[in-house]
């Protein structure tokens, strides 16, 4: 399990925490307008046709609010929601349980669903296309297969991993949208609502250091502030104060872009060990004993936002603002480098 603190993957604390602090409905959903905008038009156009809302998938790294989306989906389109994920269905006899269990226009959200098996996931294209599945009873000489047909439903599927979809499964979404890190003025957004809702003192000035280094996420914006009012509560006054926060955010060893000593593990690995690179994830993983998974859903994706990594058909690659946050001389690209990017 991930337990950094700037992480987006869920921690066991996070669980009371997620529930209080998660919006209900598409106007409290701070940030991302290009997604609330289509997905507000065609549930109002599902609506007025009297039909479920098309197949939705929704991808992007770990804590941007991929399944607080999901739930203001049926809570907006006033159906159910069925909630599951890939690892938990592991037979092709799960899926056709709760497909068949459910009811008109309810939402089927399924978590993770880059990880479903082949099998499972055959039963899902019917399903999805025409509203049935096919089941085989019986086995050997008498096998056959029947059809069941089901009520009209809306899927809607999330992952960190757009790439691991099959295409059979991705043309079959309706809709699909990428969900983009948030900017500084969401997150100081996320974090005053928060900020009301858990009860904490705050000045402004305060929320914004915490907004700066919470790495475009919500999911860590919430986790730093508990951190940053625990704090406040034993070592200040109770408020957050920007000279509060900036302190507890030391302490906590993030830096002024919300890069802790894993990140900066990463690129400097990268710097010291391969000359800037271009370097495979997993020889990266190996040599800073991280999961390469970990490091490709969670890490990498920031650093690439931020314009310290660069991904190339032959690895990866540190950029000149790296080596210049870090402190290193950026000598003029490696021929391999210029040679990676001239490949792509
Ligand atoms: N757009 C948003 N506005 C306000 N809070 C958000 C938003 N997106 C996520 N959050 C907060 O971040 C937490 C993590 O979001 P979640 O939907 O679980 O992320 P994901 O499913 O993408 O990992 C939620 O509990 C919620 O409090
Ligand atoms: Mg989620």
């Amino acid at each position: 399990m991930d337990d950094r603190l700037v992480s987006g993957s869920t921690h066991e604390e996070d669980h009371s925490l997620d529930t209080n602090l998660r919006p209900k409905n598409l106007s409290t959903y701070v940030g991302q307008d290009g997604i609330k905008n289509t997905l507000s038009i065609s549930m109002t156009a599902a609506k007025q046709r009297g039909e479920p809302l098309d197949h939705l998938l929704l991808y992007g790294p770990p804590g941007l609010g991929k399944t607080t989306l999901s739930n203001i989906v049926a809570t907006e389109m006033e159906v159910r929601i069925k909630t599951t994920s890939g690892p938990a269905i592991e037979r092709a006899g799960d899926m056709v349980a709760i497909l068949s269990q459910l009811q008109q226009d309810d939402v089927l959200f399924i978590d993770e669903i880059h990880r479903l098996s082949r099998v499972v996931e055959e039963v899902l294209y019917p399903a999805m296309e025409d509203f049935f599945v096919t089941w085989v009873i019986d086995k050997g000489l008498k096998a056959r297969s029947m059809n069941l047909s089901l009520k009209p439903f809306t899927l809607i599927g999330a992952t960190t991993r757009y790439g691991m979809i099959s295409s059979p499964l991705r043309d079959r979404f309706g809709s699909i949208h990428r969900l983009e890190f948030y900017t500084v003025q969401d997150m100081e957004q996320i974090l005053l609502r928060s900020a009301r809702i858990l009860d904490v003192a705050y000045s402004p000035d305060g929320l914004h250091e915490i907004a700066k280094r919470a790495r475009g996420t919500p999911r860590v914006a919430n986790r730093l502030l508990r951190r940053v009012r625990d704090y406040a509560q034993v070592v200040a006054d109770n408020i957050i104060t920007q000279d509060v926060a900036l302190k507890a955010l030391t302490d906590l060893k993030i830096d002024d872009l919300g890069l802790d000593g894993v990140d900066v593990n990463v690129v400097k690995c990268i710097i010291e060990k391969f000359d800037g690179g271009p370097v495979g994830i997993d020889t990266i993983a190996a040599s800073i004993n991280e999961e390469s998974e970990t490091i490709e859903d969670v890490y990498e994706p920031y650093l690439i936002q931020m314009g310290f990594l660069d991904r190339t058909q032959r690895g990866r690659v540190a950029t000149r603002r790296a080596y210049e946050h870090l402190g290193y001389e950026f000598n003029q690209p490696s021929s391999s480098r210029l040679q990676s990017r001239m490949e792509l």
